[in-house]
């Protein structure tokens, strides 16, 4: 029999969702990931089958097969892990084989069965909530997907045996609440800056506008110390916008501790910086610093 779990594979901000198949057949024991996987995808073996052993559960001695669909689009990153891990163990009947139907999963393992966080959890709950499934994900990252939506199912577990018991009805895990950073974030105001005024009222102006600026000045003149005050009197982030932020912070991993900010975001690259770095792309694509800054 085929076990079938929902992942997602990050195009850009968006996820498109794969399926992860496991099937366990008679035959030599053997471990086997196909479906264009790249490195840390192949490498999910090894944690997959140390963090079972961990939790006190073994491979059966058969010819394992994991396949995620579609086969064309290439996978990459470690969130593949637990799908991997949660289908397994649904095949071998650690959980119920019907536990998964209607959830999303994504998040790495350790190799003691601890679950890791990962980048892009807010962008695969909206996704998940899109197909109106549930998500189940690493715990610190359970306050970053409660954003997607107020009643998208969450189950965000720190380990393995935590989703075994989940599913099982002997310890249920809550629904994670979704948190926001608080305004203390940044103490850097535009009234500690002595004198300028006139560089003060520009600020200003192009803050109540929404203009562009542009700073001209010698060195030392405070121009940084300027631009890195003008968040403080920006208003803070509608919903809609720091939604369309998170997401972006998220794929970069540079969400902490699941919690979002309201604060307006502020980048300040260093003038040697590569295309790269500025516009983003690279074999993995990712978002540079002007997304960043939008
Ligand atoms: N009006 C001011 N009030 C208080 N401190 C100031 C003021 N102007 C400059 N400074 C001090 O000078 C430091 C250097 O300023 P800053 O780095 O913003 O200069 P800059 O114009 O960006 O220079 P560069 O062109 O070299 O990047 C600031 O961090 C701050 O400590
Ligand atoms: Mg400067």
């Amino acid at each position: 029999m085929v076990q079938r779990v929902s992942t997602v594979a990050f195009e850009g901000i968006e996820a498109r969702a794969v399926d992860v198949q496991v099937q366990v057949a008679p035959g030599l024991p053997a471990f086997i990931i196909v479906g264009l996987p790249d490195k840390a995808v192949s490498e999910a073996r090894e944690r997959v089958r140390s963090a079972l052993i961990a939790s006190g559960l073994a491979l059966p001695a058969r010819r394992i097969i994991v396949n995620l669909a579609p086969a064309d689009l290439p996978k990459e990153g470690s969130h593949y892990d637990l799908p991997i891990a949660l289908g397994l163990m649904a095949a071998i009947g650690a959980i119920p084989p019907d536990a998964l139907t209607g959830f999303t999963v994504l998040g790495e393992l350790g190799l003691d069965g601890s679950i890791a966080p990962v980048a892009g959890v807010l962008p695969a709950a909206i996704g998940a909530n899109a197909r109106e499934e549930g998500l189940i994900c690493p715990a610190s990252c359970g306050s970053e997907a409660a954003w997607a939506s107020p009643d998208i199912q969450i189950v965000a577990a720190h380990s393995l045996i935590q989703i075994a018991n989940h599913f099982k009805g002997t310890q249920v895990l809550s629904r994670p609440a979704p948190k926001v950073h608080e305004a203390a974030a940044s103490p850097l105001d535009l009234r500690d800056i002595k004198g300028q005024e006139s560089a003060k009222r520009a600020l200003e102006i192009a803050a109540a506008g929404g203009h562009h600026l542009l700073m001209i000045g010698a060195p030392g003149a405070g121009k940084s110390m300027l631009a890195a005050r003008l968040p403080s009197i920006l208003p803070p982030l509608s919903p809609g916008e720091l939604l369309e932020v998170s997401m972006i912070a998220s794929v970069a991993g540079e969400i902490e501790g699941g919690a979002l900010t309201a604060q307006r975001p502020f980048r300040s690259p260093h003038h040697s910086a590569s295309m790269a770095a500025l516009t983003g792309g690279g074999a993995r694509a990712k978002p540079g610093e002007i997304s960043l800054a939008h």
